[in-house]
């Protein structure tokens, strides 16, 4: 068995999914991707794993038709707004990473909110990345660090990245079938053991999240060590 503390997800597939069950708009997929997310964080908040960071929106997604991030936008307001009770019964603390700033007030002040409630938590931490980018975040943890006169070095890197507080990625999942990682968790998935997997995120199941533990739980994880003999 190796050490699950935390799971990252680039949640892709959406709008294929959508197009694939004949829906006219991409944004159904993203309805349904929604409800999936709850049953991954249920699930990972029992199994006691200490981080689930889902990638929700990037900063290459404003790029998108105005109509789709406005309905992202709102879906997140709603999302977070439901979601705060299941946050509350499991003991999941919410926190985000992602510049916030650039988000509609509404949003930005749904997210402070569901943070304040949640933040006595103590198990599982649902972090989900919004407007999030690894080099923006780079970016400006090296502001971050220099306002504060410290030399960045790889041990305190972490501190002025969005992560800081959280360890490095042990499992990255991209589901919808691309082999990319789209600017997500650069830094922080350094030795990460990656799952790629066609199944499109509206269609993901808690029981290939299994077999895919499953899987990790048998790789021997050497860091750039050698084996244990
Ligand atoms: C991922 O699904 C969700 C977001 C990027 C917000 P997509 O919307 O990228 O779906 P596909 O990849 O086009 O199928
Ligand atoms: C990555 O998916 C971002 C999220 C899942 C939020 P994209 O669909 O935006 O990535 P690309 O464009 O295929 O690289
Ligand atoms: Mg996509």
């Amino acid at each position: 068995m190796n050490e699950l503390k935390h799971i990252a997800i680039i949640m892709d597939g959406n709008g294929r999914w959508a197009k694939k069950r004949g829906f006219s708009k991409r944004i159904k997929g993203h309805e349904e991707g929604a409800k999936r997310v709850r049953e991954i964080t249920i699930f990972a908040s029992n199994y006691g794993v200490k981080f689930l960071t889902l990638y929700a929106f990037s900063t290459e997604n404003w790029k998108r038709p105005k109509y789709e991030i406005d309905f992202l936008m709102k879906l997140m307001d709603i999302y977070l707004k439901n979601e705060l009770k299941l946050f509350l019964e499991n003991e999941v603390r919410f926190q985000t990473i992602g510049d916030i700033s650039k988000l509609p007030k509404n949003l930005q002040d749904r997210i402070f909110y569901t943070k304040e409630k949640t933040s006595h938590f103590k198990g599982l931490t649902q972090v989900l990345a919004i407007n999030y980018g690894s080099r923006d975040e780079i970016i400006r943890a090296f502001h971050k660090a220099k306002k504060s006169g410290v030399d960045l070095t790889q041990e305190n890197m972490n501190d002025f990245l969005d992560t800081a507080g959280m360890p490095d990625v042990d499992m990255l999942i991209r589901t919808g079938g691309e082999q990319r990682l789209s600017n997500f968790l650069l830094w922080q998935s350094a030795y990460s053991e990656l799952f790629f997997t066609k199944t499109l995120w509206p269609d993901f199941t808690v029981d290939e999240l299994k077999q895919m533990i499953e899987k990790f739980n048998k790789i021997e994880r050497r860091f750039g060590g050698v084996k244990n003999e």
